[in-house]
C-alpha cells in the first residue's frame, strides 16, 4: 500500500512539473532543424515561419540545418532529441516517401514525431540551365532521351522532393538519367546557374526568381494548374507527361513524448504565423500560400502523413527505387 501511495506522489510530482514546464514554456531559444542545407526552399520556408512564431512565442527560433540522405539525417536527429519543446521539425513530402525508399530507416515516420500541423503546399518547375538545347518541354524531352548518358540531372539525394520529382519524370519517359545529389537544392542551383548540372525539378520558392531573373530556364510545372504568376509556364501534364501531378506539402513537428500542451502552444504559435501577412506575402511572391487554418493542426497533419505514406508506398515500389 506504501510503495503504491509513494508511486502515485511521484506521478503527481512528475505530472505537476511537466505542467508547470508548459505552463512556462518557452523560457529559452528553440531550434527548428531543417534537414537541408541552408538557402534552399526547405530553408525558405522554415526561416519565414520560424521567424513569425518567435515573436508570437517572445522566445528567438534558431534554424539549424542538418542535411544528407535526402532529409533522412535530420529526421533522425530530431527523433532522439530531448522532447521538451525546445527541438522542432520542419520537413516535407519527403518524411513520407522515406519509409518507403530506405529499408533501414533510423526512425519511425509516424511514431518517433508529434505533429503540430502542416504548413503550406509548393508546386515544383522542370528547369535547366540557361543555355540547355531545348526551347520546350517537347524538345527538351526528345533532347534527354536522345542524350540520356549525357545529361546530369540535380537533386537533393533519395528522399527529396526534387529525387521524387525526378524518379516521376524518369518513369514517365522510361528512360534513367545519370543524377548528382546534393545537401540541397540551395547548392543544387548554384551548380544550375554555373551550367555544372543540366537540369532539376524543383520547387517555385527556389526556381521563381532565377526564372524570372533569366538565369535559369523553365520549361513546365509539376500541378494540374498553371501558376496564376507565370501563366505562360505550361504544366507538364499539357506537356507530354500526362498525369503529372506533384506539389510539396511542408509539416512542422517535434519530437515524440512532447507535452500535449506545449505541442498545443505550438499549433497556436505556427496559426499565427501562417496569418502573418508578411509570411502571406513572401508566400505568395514564391509561388505558394499558408495551407488553411485546419490543416495547421496536430491532427490534421498527423492524419496527412498516414495517408501520404500509403499513397506513395505502391508507386515507389513499382518504380523500383531504393536508397539502401
Ligand atoms: C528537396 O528537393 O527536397 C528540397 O528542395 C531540398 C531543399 O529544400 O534544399
Amino acid at each position: 500500500m506504501k510503495i503504491t501511495l509513494m508511486r502515485a506522489a511521484a506521478c503527481l510530482a512528475l505530472f505537476g512539473s511537466a505542467m508547470a514546464h508548459a505552463q512556462t514554456y518557452p523560457t529559452k531559444t528553440i531550434t527548428m532543424i531543417v534537414p537541408f542545407a541552408a538557402g534552399g526552399p526547405t530553408d525558405t520556408v522554415a526561416r519565414l515561419v520560424a521567424q513569425s512564431m518567435g515573436t508570437k512565442l517572445k522566445q528567438q527560433i534558431i534554424i539549424e540545418n542538418v542535411g544528407g540522405a535526402g532529409g533522412t539525417i535530420g529526421a533522425a536527429r530530431v527523433a532522439k532529441a530531448a522532447p521538451d519543446g525546445y527541438t522542432l521539425f520542419l520537413h516535407h513530402i519527403g518524411h513520407s516517401t522515406a519509409p518507403s525508399l530506405y529499408r533501414k530507416l533510423a526512425y519511425n515516420a509516424q511514431t518517433d514525431f508529434e505533429t503540430i500541423g502542416l504548413v503550406t503546399d509548393v508546386p515544383m518547375m522542370i528547369v535547366a540551365r540557361k543555355d540547355f538545347p531545348a526551347k520546350d518541354m517537347k524538345e527538351l524531352l526528345a533532347y534527354v532521351k536522345a542524350n540520356k548518358d549525357k545529361v546530369t540531372y540535380a537533386n537533393a539525394g533519395v528522399g527529396s522532393a526534387s529525387h521524387l520529382c525526378g524518379m516521376l519524370f524518369m518513369t514517365a519517359i522510361g528512360t534513367d538519367l545519370t543524377t548528382v545529389p546534393y545537401k540541397g537544392t540551395g547548392p543544387a542551383m548554384n551548380d544550375l546557374l554555373g551550367g555544372q548540372v543540366d537540369f532539376m525539378c524543383d520547387q517555385t520558392t527556389n526556381t521563381t526568381s532565377q526564372v524570372k531573373g533569366g538565369k535559369i530556364k523553365a520549361y513546365g510545372v509539376t500541378t494540374k494548374t498553371r501558376l496564376p504568376f507565370m501563366k505562360e509556364l505550361p504544366t507538364l501534364a499539357e506537356s507530354g507527361l500526362p498525369g503529372f501531378d506533384v506539389a510539396v506539402w511542408h509539416g512542422l513537428y517535434a519530437p515524440k513524448g512532447t507535452p500535449k500542451p506545449i505541442v498545443d502552444t505550438l499549433a497556436g504559435a505556427l496559426q499565427t504565423a501562417l496569418k502573418d501577412p508578411t509570411v502571406k506575402q513572401r508566400f505568395a511572391d514564391l509561388g505558394t500560400e499558408p495551407v488553411a487554418e485546419s490543416r495547421a493542426r496536430p491532427e490534421a497533419l498527423r492524419a496527412h502523413v498516414k495517408a501520404e505514406i500509403e499513397r506513395w508506398q505502391p508507386i515507389i515500389t513499382k518504380a523500383g527505387v531504393y536508397a539502401d
